[in-house]
C-alpha cells in the first residue's frame, strides 16, 4: 500500500535520520583562537584565547541511513484505518540516556537524505480517514495523492541521496499549510506541551530572590526534550492564548535561556540545542520552487510525536511559515554567537572544533560573504528577517542585522580552524570586519553634531569627494529627531541606504554594537548617555523600547501596510520588551555603567512577575500589558534571569568581545559630545 504523504514526511523529517547537508565546503579558515578564560572580556582584562590549547575534535560517526529510511517508508504504509495508538511520547520509549546523548552528538556528515518539496499542478484527492482526531482527518485528507498511482504525486528519488516528495500547489505550503498540518495532526510530546495549569500554581514573587526562583522554575518547565535530552525552550507557555507558533523553540528566543543555563553551569541544553539546530540547517529547504541557501538556520522548530512510527520527529520553520515568509537572517548569527559563549563558558573546544560545526559556521558565513553587486559592506535584508519579524520598514541595511553580522564574524574568527582552504575565508572575514566597522561607525553614527551636519548637507554632489555620500535630502530628516537628540549622547541609526536614513532608535542593534565592539568605545559611552538622557522615551515604566519612536498615521499605513498588530506604541512599533533587559544590562556592564541596568531591572521587578511575564508592553511609557502579548513568555523570564546574574556577578558577561586592536585603527566617527 502506498504510504501517505504524512508518513513520508514524518520519515523524511526524522531528525536522527536527516544528516548534514553534503557538498564541498567552499572554504575553511585559520583559527586565531584557543582556550578562553572566563573573565577575559571584562573591561580591563585581556583576551586570553590561545592557539595551542585547542583540543582535537571528535570525528563524526557517519553512517548511511538511506536504506533504513526507505525500509521505514514502506513500513510506514500502514493502514489508514489504523487509529493512532498512544500519542504520548515518554522518555521510557527512548533508549538509555547515554545512548540518546550519543546519538544526539554523533550527528555528522552522513549520506544525504532530505525532503524536497516542490509543487505540482495535481490537486489532492479527499479520502476518508478513520483517525479518531478531527484535525487529523481533515489534514490527512489534504495530503493524500489524487491518483491511485501515487508516483504521479510522490516521487522518491535517490539521486544525490535526496528524497523528493511532490505536493500539489495548495499543499506545498510546507511552510504554512504543511507544517501546520503536521502540527495539527501530530500531538505534541508530553515533554513539549506539559499541563499548562501547573504553571499557575507557581508562587508570584514579592521580591527579587523569590522572583529569581520563580523564573528558574518557569524556564525549566519550558524545556523541550528530544529523545530524552533538553534541546531548547518553548517561546511561551500561556494557557490563556492560542499557541500559534509560540509552542516552538525559536533560535533567537533561546539565546537568553541558553546564556542563563551557561551561567548556572548547566551547559548541556545549550550543546544539544546547537547540535540540533545545526542538524536542521542540513535539511534542504525549499519554498515553492525555490531552494534556500545551504547555510540558512531555522527560525524555530518543534518536537512532535508520530503515532504511526511511534517516534519523536522534528518540524522546522525556515521562514516559510512565518508571517512575512522571510528567512530569519539573525538565526545563524545568534547560533555562532551562542556557540562562542558556550565555548568561552565551558572551555570545551571540542564542540566548536567538530568538523560539522566548523562546516555549519562556514555555511552561514558563505551566505553573507559571497560576491555580488554590493557597493556597501553591509548586508542587504528583507523586512521581517530578524526579531522584528513583520513589515516595519527595516528592509535595506538594518542596524540589528549589521551588528549581529559583525558580532558573528568576530566570534567565528575566534573559532574557525586553520585548515586547507581556510586562509581564503579568513581573509574575507578580516576584510569584511574592517570594512563593516568603518561603514557603520562613519555612516550610521548620529549625535548632535552629526545631525547638524546632515541638516546642512548639500545634495547632488558627484564623485568620491562628496560629503553627502548617499545624497540624503535634509528635508527628509523627521521633526522628532531634532527634539529627541540630546547635547550629550548619540546612537547608531536604524538604516542607511541611497537617499535614505532611517533615524529611528533600535535597541538591539545598538546594544549588540556595544557588545561586539562595532561601536567605538566613545560611541558606546555616548549610546549609554543617550539612554540616560532619554530615559522616559527609551525605558519609561517598563524596559525597554524595541524602537523609538512609533510610526503613526499615514506613515504607519504606508510603512507597515496597515498592520493592526503593529499600531503605534505597540508590539514592534514602539512597544516595550522586557527581554531586552539582558542586552541593556550586558551593554551597561561592558561600558562600566551598571547603575543604568540596576534602575531598569528594578522597574521590571515591580511588575514583570505580577503581570505574568508578559511578552511586551504597549503605550508611550510601556505602562500597559501588550494588546496581544503572551503571558509566561520564556525570553521575558530568561532575559530577566540573565540580567540579574550579570549584574550580581559581572563575570557572567559571557557574550561580550574585547576591542580588536587591528580594527581599532579604522575608527572614524568621533562624537562631539564625547
Ligand atoms: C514574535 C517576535 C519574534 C519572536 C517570536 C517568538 O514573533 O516578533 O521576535 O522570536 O515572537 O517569541
Amino acid at each position: 500500500m502506498t504510504p501517505t504523504l504524512l508518513e513520508l514526511l514524518a520519515v523524511a523529517r526524522e531528525d536522527d535520520q536527516a544528516p548534514l547537508s553534503p557538498g564541498p565546503a567552499k572554504a575553511s579558515v585559520t583559527s586565531d583562537t584557543g582556550t578562553p578564560t572566563y573573565l577575559e572580556d571584562l573591561p580591563g582584562s585581556s583576551n586570553a584565547w590561545s592557539e595551542n590549547e585547542k583540543l582535537e575534535s571528535e570525528s563524526p560517526n557517519g553512517e548511511n541511513e538511506l536504506a533504513e529510511s526507505l525500509l521505514k517508508l514502506s513500513v510506514s504504509s500502514i493502514s489508514e484505518a489504523e487509529s493512532p495508538k498512544s500519542l504520548l511520547a515518554t522518555k521510557k520509549e527512548s533508549t538509555s540516556p547515554e545512548e540518546e546523548l550519543d546519538s544526539l552528538e554523533k550527528e555528522g556528515p552522513k549520506l544525504s537524505e532530505y525532503i524536497v518539496i516542490s509543487p505540482s499542478s495535481d490537486s489532492m484527492e479527499k479520502e476518508t480517514s478513520k483517525s479518531d482526531e478531527k484535525s487529523l482527518i481533515s489534514d490527512s485528507e489534504k495530503l493524500k495523492p489524487r491518483s491511485s498511482d501515487s508516483s504521479e504525486n510522490v516521487e522518491l528519488s535517490k539521486s544525490k541521496g535526496k528524497k523528493r516528495v511532490t505536493l500539489s500547489d495548495e499543499d506545498v505550503a510546507f511552510s504554512e499549510n504543511l507544517s501546520l498540518t503536521k502540527i495539527s495532526t501530530l500531538r505534541p510530546c508530553p515533554s513539549v506541551a506539559m499541563k499548562l495549569d501547573i504553571l499557575d500554581s507557581i508562587d508570584i514573587s514579592p521580591d527579587g530572590s523569590a522572583m529569581m526562583e520563580e523564573a528558574w522554575e518557569r524556564v525549566k518547565k519550558s524545556y523541550v526534550y528530544f529523545k530524552g535530552q533538553p534541546v531548547g525552550t518553548l517561546a511561551a507557555m500561556d494557557p490563556s492564548a492560542e499557541d500559534l507558533n509560540y509552542n516552538q523553540v525559536f533560535v533567537r528566543d533561546f539565546v537568553p535561556s541558553g546564556l542563563a543555563c551557561l551561567m548556572k553551569n548547566e551547559p548541556d541544553i545549550v550543546k544539544h540545542f546547537l547540535l540540533k539546530t545545526l542538524h536542521l540547517q542540513g535539511w534542504e529547504k525549499r519554498i515553492d520552487n525555490f531552494t534556500l541557501g545551504e547555510g540558512v538556520m531555522p527560525a524555530s522548530f518543534k518536537v512532535l510525536f508520530d503515532p504511526h512510527r511511534q517516534k519523536e520527529i522534528l518540524v522546522a520553520d525556515f521562514g516559510g511559515s512565518a508571517i512575512g515568509r522571510v528567512a530569519p537572517v539573525d538565526s545563524g548569527f545568534w547560533w555562532i554567537i551562542l556557540l562562542r559563549s558556550y565555548t568561552k563558558c565551558t572551555r570545551d573546544h571540542t564542540l566548536a572544533d567538530r568538523p560539522e560545526v566548523q562546516r555549519g559556521m562556514k555555511l552561514i558565513l558563505n551566505l553573507c560573504l559571497s560576491d555580488g553587486f554590493d557597493t556597501f559592506p553591509t548586508l542587504l535584508c528583507a523586512d521581517g528577517c530578524s526579531m522584528i519579524d513583520r513589515r516595519m520598514g527595516i528592509y535595506g541595511y538594518p542596524i540589528e542585522i549589521q551588528a549581529l553580522f559583525y558580532f558573528a564574524l568576530r566570534c567565528a574568527r575566534q573559532m574557525l580552524k586553520a585548515e586547507r582552504d581556510g586562509k581564503e575565508l579568513i581573509e574575507r572575514i578580516d576584510k569584511r570586519i574592517k570594512a563593516l566597522s568603518f561603514h557603520i561607525q562613519k555612516y550610521y553614527w548620529l549625535d548632535f553634531t552629526q545631525l547638524n551636519n546632515i541638516y546642512r548637507y548639500k545634495t547632488e554632489e558627484y564623485s568620491h569627494t562628496a560629503v553627502n555620500k548617499f545624497n540624503v535630502i535634509p528635508e527628509s530628516i523627521p521633526d522628532w529627531v531634532f527634539d529627541f537628540m540630546p547635547l550629550r549622547g548619540g546612537y547608531l541609526i536604524g538604516n542607511v541606504s541611497p537617499a535614505r536614513m532611517d533615524f529611528r532608535w533600535f535597541l538591539v542593534g545598538n546594544c549588540i554594537a556595544i557588545l561586539s565592539c562595532l561601536a567605538t568605545s566613545a560611541q558606546a559611552t555616548a549610546i549609554m548617555d543617550l539612554v540616560e538622557e532619554r530615559w522616559e522615551d527609551l525605558v519609561g515604566e517598563m524596559p525597554l523600547k524595541i524602537v523609538y519612536p512609533a510610526l503613526e498615521g499615514h506613515e504607519w499605513r504606508t510603512v507597515t501596510g496597515f498592520d493592526p498588530k503593529n499600531t503605534r506604541w505597540s508590539y514592534h512599533n514602539g512597544g516595550s520588551w522586557p527581554v531586552l533587559l539582558w542586552l541593556l544590562t550586558a551593554a551597561c556592564i561592558k561600558t562600566g555603567r551598571p547603575q543604568i541596568a540596576k534602575r531598569a531591572i528594578e522597574l521590571a521587578e515591580q511588575r514583570l512577575s505580577k503581570d505574568g511575564w508578559a511578552e511586551y508592553y504597549d503605550g508611550k511609557t510601556g505602562r500597559y500589558i501588550g494588546k496581544q502579548a503572551r503571558k509566561y513568555q520564556t525570553w521575558s523570564i530568561s532575559g530577566y534571569l540573565v540580567a540579574k546574574m550579570m549584574i550580581e556577578n559581572p563575570a557572567n558577561l559571557l557574550i561580550s568581545l574585547e576591542e580588536d586592536k587591528r580594527i581599532a585603527n579604522s575608527t572614524h566617527a568621533r562624537s562631539a559630545s564625547y
